[in-house]
């Protein structure tokens, strides 16, 4: 087993790879920052030039939105130059490797690189290459991690209800194939959550899942009762290779978010999902767009987490 290359000999964090495994103190200094860059009363993202003359390239070989965005967004608040790596423009297209074209994108000067791709473990392969003052942040490998994600969905969480500990947290949806899950497990599990339970058809939630130290439940409706968390997930059709679910509309019965089914959880339970939306399927407009809803305020929280990751990469005080 190689050593994690996500903390140095002394424990500081050169890299964010995952959060299986972070101290919930080092989650808590994530948050803490992140609210420093947040204006008071309005919530709007403050501008603060602590990474002038620094270069963070977005280097996703898959699709994205909201995180490639959000990097871009907060590395430009902090002072940063940002350069957008296109996969499907680039020398990939003339049979370049993923070794060969990262090394390029270190050679090029980056400080930050921020990399999504199809493969599991291609930002800790980047972590095992970069040079001492590059530092790699995972932006979502596979079906394994996505810690910017987690951390904004537990910042979130810590906002909305003002705690996670002792939570009851349900995530509905295509777990199996989900990093965000799989990351959201990793991260709520050590901030404490009372109850952890994954949801959806049995081809998409396995038994298997239990061993991450959670309750599986193929039953949304007995799911979601008294449930103080939902968080919603897409099924991810671009990584299944077979039917998993009979039909969009089967999905949507059995496993939609809807008014109804959150009525049954608690009474001020939050609704959470990563994004992209796939409303009508596994969740529907007066729900994603609800009172309950904290879909945009994940939006804006993932740029502030951003932000909070990036200045304590760079060893920053703020
Ligand atoms: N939540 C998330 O990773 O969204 P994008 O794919 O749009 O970045």
């Amino acid at each position: 087993m190689l050593a994690n290359p996500q903390y140095d000999n002394s424990g500081r964090l050169r890299h964010l790879l995952t959060v299986e495994g972070m101290p919930p103190g080092l989650a808590n200094e994530i948050f803490s920052r992140a609210g420093s860059f947040l204006e008071p009363g309005a919530g709007n993202i403050a501008k603060r030039p602590l990474l002038g003359g620094r270069l963070l390239i977005n280097a996703f070989f898959e699709p994205s939105t909201r995180t490639r965005l959000a990097f871009e967004i907060a590395a430009k608040a902090l002072g940063a130059e940002v350069v957008n790596f296109d996969a499907v423009s680039s020398s990939l297209a003339k049979g370049e490797i993923f070794a060969d074209t990262v090394q390029t994108i270190i050679a090029l000067g980056a400080d930050i690189v921020v990399v999504r791709h199809a493969a599991a473990g291609a930002a800790r392969q980047l972590a095992s290459i970069a040079p001492a003052q590059v530092s790699v942040i995972n932006g979502g490998d596979g079906c394994h991690a996505h810690p910017t994600q987690a951390l904004l969905d537990a910042w979130t969480v810590m906002r909305g209800c003002g705690r996670i500990e002792g939570l009851r947290i349900v995530l509905v949806g295509d777990i199996l194939h989900s990093r965000v899950a799989r990351s959201d497990i990793h991260l709520f599990s050590a901030l404490g959550a009372g109850r952890i339970v994954v949801c959806g058809p049995a081809s998409l939630v396995p038994r298997q899942f239990e061993q991450l130290g959670v309750e599986v439940e193929h039953d949304l409706d007995k799911a979601v009762r008294s449930a103080d968390v939902v968080i919603a997930l897409r099924p991810q059709l671009e990584r299944m290779h077979g039917q998993y679910f009979a039909s969009a509309g089967a999905y949507l019965r059995d496993y939609g978010i809807t008014k109804s089914r959150m009525a049954a959880a608690a009474r001020k339970a939050l609704l959470l999902h990563p994004g992209p939306l796939n409303r009508g399927v596994e969740i529907v407009s007066d729900v994603a767009d609800g009172p309950q809803s904290q879909i945009l305020n994940q939006v804006t929280n993932g740029v502030a987490i951003r932000m909070a990751v990036m200045t304590l990469l760079a060893g920053i005080d703020i």
